[in-house]
Parts: C-alpha cells; structure tokens; sequence
C-alpha cells in the first residue's frame, strides 16, 4: 500500500492547495478557546508540515510571517524540488524542505509549536498512520498545537463503497467514458430512483465530479482513503500522548446544519465530549475533520470563559447577518463597528474602543465588555465570525497592483495564488497572462488593455475588486 502512496505521488503532481482551516493565526485562537493558555502566536513560532507536497500550504505562510520558521517533509522528491524552487524565487529565508520519509525520519532534537498533518491520516497505510501520531506526539513542544484532517465515519460510508465500485467499473470501461462518464451514468441511474438512499449516492456521485479526477486520483479514488472514527483517532493520539482540544476552526464544533432541537435531544451527552462528537458525526454526516491537539502535560485553562474572544482579531464572515442577530444598542453599535473593518479583521479591543467613543456616557464597560465576549464566541460557534490571532489588513487598491514575490511565482508556474485569509485562488488558463501580468508594472488601464488582447472575457475593474477584497493585491515597490 504505501509503495502505491509513493509511487502515485513521485509520478503525478498532487494539487497545489492552501487550508485556511490549517493556518496557525486560525489554529492558535480555537487552541486558547479550547484551554491552552498562551498559545506561541504565529508571528514567531515553529511550524512543521509533514506531508507538504510542493509546499503550497506553507510557503504563504513563511511569506506572512517572516519571523517564524517553517520546516516541510514530504517522499517527493519532484514535489519537494517544486518547494525549494519557489521558496528560492520568493526569497524566502525562514522555510526548509526534507526530502524525507516520515516513517524514518529523525527531526534531530528539534520540536515545534505548530504541526500540520493534513491530507495525511486518512491517505496512509496504517503502520504509517502510526508512525505519523508517534512523530507528532514526539515533536510536538508543551501547549504546542497540532492539526490534524480526516475523513470520518459514518459520514462517509456510502462514499467509500462508491468509490470501490467505481474503481471496478473503471477496470471494464470499455468504451473510454472515463472516471466522469461513469459517475454521470451512476448518479442518472440513482436519480431516477425517487428513495432517500438513491438522492444520497446520486449527491455522492455529483460530489465526486464536482472535485474532478485531479483530486479524485488522490483522494475517494486513491491508492489508499481510509475514513476513520472519530473515536478511534482520539485512542490513537491519546497512545502518543496527544490530547483532543477541539475543531480548528470553531464552528465545525457544532457540524452545519444540524437543527437546534437535535442538539436539545444530546443534553443528556453533554457530560461526554467524546460521545457527543460522535453523535454529532453520525446526525450530521460529517465527511471530513481537521482536530486539534496539544501535549498531554500542557495545563489547560479549568474555566475558559467566553472572554478569551477578547484577546483576538475578528473578522465579519457574512455579508449581513440574520435577523435578530443584535440585541441592544451595545451589540449593534459593535456589529457596525466589525462591518466598517470588513474585509481587514480588527482587534476586539479596538471595536471596543470605537463603540465607547460612539455610544459615550450610554457605554458601560463592564456590562459591555461581557454582552460583546459572549455574543462573539457565539458568533465564532455559529461560523457569523472568525477569530484569528492573527490581523489581516487590506490597504486601499493600489494604482499599480502587485501580487506579493510568492504568488507571482506561482502565477507565472500556472497555479493558484493564495490569499490573506490563506484561500487558494484558481483563474482559468486564458485568464493566467493577466493574472502574471500584477509585477506591479501595469496600471489598471494597461491591464484593461492587456485583457481585452488576451482574455476578452474577462471583466478586469471588477476583478482587481474582487482579488482586492481578498488581500492579495499590494503596492509595487518600486513605487
Ligand atoms: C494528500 S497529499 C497532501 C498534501 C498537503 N499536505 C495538502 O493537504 O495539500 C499527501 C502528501 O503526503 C506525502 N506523503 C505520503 N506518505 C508519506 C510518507 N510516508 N512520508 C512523507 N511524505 C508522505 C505525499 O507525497 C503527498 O505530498
């Protein structure tokens, strides 16, 4: 099995991807909701990537956070010689890749604040998914904060015999429909059956195609797609030492979708965590998890209280909230204040600040102070905001865009930029010369013109708005 893992990874390029759900500005504000007090910052840490493929994850960050240190390993050789490649263009210093098996590997003494394992767990033979915990639990500093995705069970259970089956009717695919052509029949066939279980495996199979065979090939349909209990993870870290903190990012605590009277029917499970998760995994469905854990030495806050939001960055993640979502003078002053910072985060602190300027002698620190640390980490749960230690700001769009040394690298190699908020951003190929084209040389006007020659389809005022709003836009130096 892991000879068929090295083999697809050495011949095929896995897709260059960034995981906003793994970033450590996102990891160290749910680690301090979950207990962990004072988590190391992301401005200056330690972060190990295992399995990093050619880097796309972690090169934004050595990028965003020239203080830290990065360190990647991945058994590609191709796809670590891509990192270093990119790591060398962007000038980067504070990044290192090894090409490394992690089964063998030996970080020499060194441990980190920071490991990420995503794509790992559920893609591995099991003595790799061993050996991955134990590298985990061995390397990872006290209160340090490991992040680790999955795809669990039950949710995906159906999911992984479609895959086994499409795999077989691949092998008789006479007539060169390809991995597509057979999902469209599959999912046809089961729509035209009008039970719950047919729109389930028509939806997986509609699920599967929307993700393509240059995932598929590497995911449902790899050589190895292990979906896992959330329970049985759990045993294997607690074996390593490695203690559950919670989601990385706070909403997927509660699973999306799940009506409130489902959860009033868990009451009874509030006193199990564990079992309570696993329950929610199996109302919900749940494909996938992205778990966080620290040391099991690190002491934990006994009463994390809703004020730790205060310490924090937030930032509005909906266009406008629900009806209802304010109550009171004090919330709404303080939801105005976070919608005039949006897209940048702002400091929770400071939206305090603005919201006493504004409402005067009406502002009552401590009533406030408590009415805004409560609705927040509701509001972080519900996925209205998000908490990052991290700030994000977005200055003004500037005359001559420049996309930062890094995604311009990654631009002229055709792939996907990446934003503040660490989303990797696709373009399609016609729309690659212009993207290239942001070196902070071209005035908005040139990129007009430069479009309408290359890419006539393409609304470029919008677009620089658009890309704008996602921080990935700067100032040339030069200017
Ligand atoms: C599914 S990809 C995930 C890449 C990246 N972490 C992401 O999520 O975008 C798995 C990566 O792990 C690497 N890998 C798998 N088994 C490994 C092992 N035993 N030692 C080192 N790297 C391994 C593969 O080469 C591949 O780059």
């Amino acid at each position: 099995m892991s000879d068929a893992v090295r083999l697809l990874y050495s011949q095929h390029r896995y897709p260059a991807l960034s995981h906003p759900e793994a970033h450590p500005g996102t990891l160290c504000a749910a680690a301090r909701c979950g207990g962990v007090i004072d988590p190391a910052l992301p401005d200056d840490c330690d972060v190990l990537e295992i399995g990093c493929a050619s880097g796309h994850h972690l090169l934004p960050l050595a990028e965003r956070f020239p203080q830290s240190r990065f360190l990647g390993i991945d058994f590609s050789d191709t796809a670590i010689r891509q990192a270093r490649k990119a790591a060398a263009a962007a000038g980067l210093e504070n990044i290192q890749f090894e090409h490394a098996d992690l089964t063998e590997w030996d970080p020499a003494g060194r441990d980190f604040d920071y490991i990420l394992a995503h794509g790992m767990l559920s893609w591995t033979a099991d003595p790799v998914k061993a050996a991955l915990l134990s590298l985990i639990g061995r390397s990872l500093r006290e209160k340090g904060i490991a992040c680790i995705g999955y795809n669990t069970l039950p949710g995906w259970s159906l999911r992984r015999e479609a895959a086994q089956m499409i795999k077989a009717l691949g092998k008789l695919d006479t007539e060169g429909r390809g991995v597509d052509g057979i999902l469209e029949k599959l999912a046809t066939a089961a729509a035209r059956n009008g039970t719950p279980y047919a729109h389930h495996l028509a939806a997986i199979c509609e699920d599967m195609r929307r993700k393509g065979p240059q995932i598929l090939d590497f995911d449902d349909l790899g050589p190895c797609c292990d979906p896992l209990h959330f329970t049985q993870v759990l045993t294997w870290a607690g074996r390593n030492r490695l203690r559950y903190l919670g989601e990385s990012q706070l909403h997927q605590n509660l699973p999306p979708g799940l009506a409130p009277e489902a959860l009033d029917a868990l009451e009874p499970l509030t006193d199990d965590p564990i079992l309570f998760q696993q329950t929610l995994d199996l109302l919900s469905g749940r494909t996938h998890r992205s778990s966080i854990f620290t040391t099991a030495g690190t002491n934990l806050d006994p009463i994390t209280t809703t004020s730790v939001t205060l310490h924090f960055e937030v930032r509005l993640l909906l266009t406008s909230l629900p009806a209802g979502a304010a109550h009171g003078e004090i919330l709404a002053t303080f939801q105005a204040a976070l919608a005039a910072a949006a897209p940048s985060t702002a400091a929770v602190t400071d939206l305090m600040e603005a919201c006493a300027h504004r409402l005067g002698p009406r502002w009552d620190p401590a009533v406030a102070a408590k009415a805004i640390a409560s609705w927040l980490y509701q509001a972080a749960r519900l996925g209205w905001v998000e908490l990052r230690a991290d700030p994000v700001k977005i200055p003004t769009l500037p005359a001559r865009p420049t996309l930062s040394p890094l995604n311009l690298h990654f631009a002229r190699q055709q792939l996907g930029v990446v934003d503040a908020f660490h989303r990797t951003c696709h373009f399609p190929p016609a729309h690659q010369s212009v993207v290239a084209a942001l070196d902070g040389s071209h005035s908005h006007d040139a990129l007009v013109r430069l479009a309408a020659s290359v890419a006539p389809d393409l609304d470029v005022r919008p677009w620089l708005a658009h890309l704008h709003s996602r921080g990935l836009l700067h100032e040339s130096a030069g200017n």
